[in-house]
Formats: structure tokens, sequence, C-alpha cells
């Protein structure tokens, strides 16, 4: 898990308790986002997020850097804004230029779920799991593996299947922060990803890691390609 104690202003966790999302919450195709909103770090709601909120939220609790941070927040601003704020489900909007895209780790395509691709899929997730070749940890080859295969099988039996050269970083990206903010050297523990996934929730103890940004993302995204490289020989 994460390895620096936090000193932000999120620093009183009994503000923060954990409160599953009601039926009228807004939530994401994003793990993390809705375990943010879980805990109240985000607008409970998940509704009407101004990008101050969300660059404050993912830099002092979540321990991405400033640019890291105003990167994705550019393009989900510009994709999915409105008036300025966005509203968590706004984030299942799933076109070419879109951040949501096919061939997830946790949820179904939009085509092959009735636009479902914001909801949790637990046949989907237990498939990612089953990646875990020691079944206590997901390692990088093993992301990279199960990333290689939702991506083929998607390939080959949804006819509307969206893909390009920015997804295809996006998936690399979203890979490599997941393993950097809930794994540490690389892995993840079964379980931390269970309570991260099924919960959306922190693992116990969780702690942020000193700040993810341009050079840990590059060699993050350099370890899960060469290993899909190794993967595809
Ligand atoms: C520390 C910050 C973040 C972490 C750890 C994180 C983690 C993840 C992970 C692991 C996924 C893949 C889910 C899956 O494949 O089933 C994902 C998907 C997604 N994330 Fe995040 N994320 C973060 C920040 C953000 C931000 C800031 C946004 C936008 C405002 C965002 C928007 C999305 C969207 C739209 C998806 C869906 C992509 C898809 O269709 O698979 N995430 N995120």
């Amino acid at each position: 898990m994460g390895n620096s104690k936090s000193t932000s202003s999120f620093a009183n966790e009994s503000e923060y308790a954990y409160q599953p999302a009601r039926a009228t919450d807004s939530r994401s195709p994003c793990p993390a986002l809705n375990a943010l909103a879980n805990h109240g770090y985000l607008p409970r709601d998940g509704k009407n997020i101004p990008p101050e909120v969300l660059q404050r939220v993912l830099q002092e609790k979540m321990g991405l850097s400033w640019i890291a941070t105003k990167t994705i927040l550019r393009q989900a601003y510009k994709t999915v804004g409105h008036d300025g704020v966005l509203s968590l489900s706004d984030l299942c909007y799933h076109a070419p230029e879109s951040i949501e895209h096919d061939g997830s780790l946790s949820r179904l395509d939009a085509y092959l779920s009735n636009n479902k691709q914001g909801t949790f899929n637990q046949e989907r997730f237990n498939k990612f799991l089953s990646f875990s070749k020691d079944g206590k940890y997901l390692t990088t080859e093993d992301v990279a593996a199960a990333r290689l295969y939702f991506k083929a099988d998607s390939r080959a039996n949804n006819p509307q299947f969206i893909w390009n050269k920015d997804i295809e970083e996006a998936m690399w990206t979203e890979a490599s922060i997941l393993l950097h903010i809930l794994g540490k050297h690389g892995q993840i523990l079964i379980e931390d990803a269970r309570l991260f996934f099924e919960q959306e929730t922190f693992p116990q103890g969780w702690q942020k890691h000193p700040s993810f940004g341009v050079r840990e993302r590059y060699s993050a995204v350099r370890a899960l390609k060469s290993a899909a490289r190794r993967l595809e020989k």
C-alpha cells in the first residue's frame, strides 16, 4: 500500500467515513472517483463538481501531481463538462474522444451492456482477477495480460468497438495509476483490488504514495508495455 503519511487538509479521517452510494447518487465508470465520493472527499451525491474540487482532492488525497491531474481534468471537462461542472455519471459518455472506453477491467462495453458501461460488473471483474498467477497479487504482467485480453475480446465480439491511439494510451495510463496508487512495487494485493473495485473504498490504513507525476507515469507505463510485448511474442 501507500507509504507516506497524509499531511493534507483531509487528515481528519472521522469526517470521511465510508457510505455506499444511494440510488439517487451519481457515480462514474471510475472506481477511484466513486471511492472518493463514497467517503465524502468529493460530494457524496457525485453531482455538479467544479474542477478545483477534483484538482485538490486528486492531488491531496490521491497523490497525483498537479500536471497529471490538470491533464486528465482538462479532457474530462472538455468532453463532459457543462456550465463549468460535471457529475460523475457524465463520465459514462462513450465516444472516440471520451475518457470512457471499451475493453475495461470491471465494466462491460457500452454496446454489449445496453449502455451500462458505468456499472461495475462482477463477472468481468472476476475474469480480471483470474489473471493473477498466484491468486494473491495482481502483478504488472497480470494487469498487462488482462488489458490485452479484454481489448482483443472487445475487438472480436463488439461490432461497435471503438479504439484509437488515445484510447490505447489511456488504457495503459489507467493501469499504471492503478498499480501505483493501490499497489506497491508494481503489484496489487487481490484483497485490496476487491475493496477498491467491489466496494469502491480504500483498503484499511491506505495512505497515498508520494506524488504520481510524469516520471512515475512514464516508468509505470513502460513496465506495462514491455510486459505486454513479452506476452505478445
Ligand atoms: C488517482 C486517480 C485515479 C485512479 C486511481 C483511477 C483509476 C481508474 C481505473 C483503475 C480505471 C479502470 C476501470 C476499469 O477498467 O474497469 C479507471 C477508469 C476510468 N477513470 Fe479513473 N482513475 C483516477 C482518476 C480519474 C479522473 C481524474 C477521471 C476523470 C475526471 C477519471 C475517469 C475515468 C473514466 C471515465 C474511466 C472509465 C474508463 C473505461 O471505460 O474503462 N479517472 N480509473
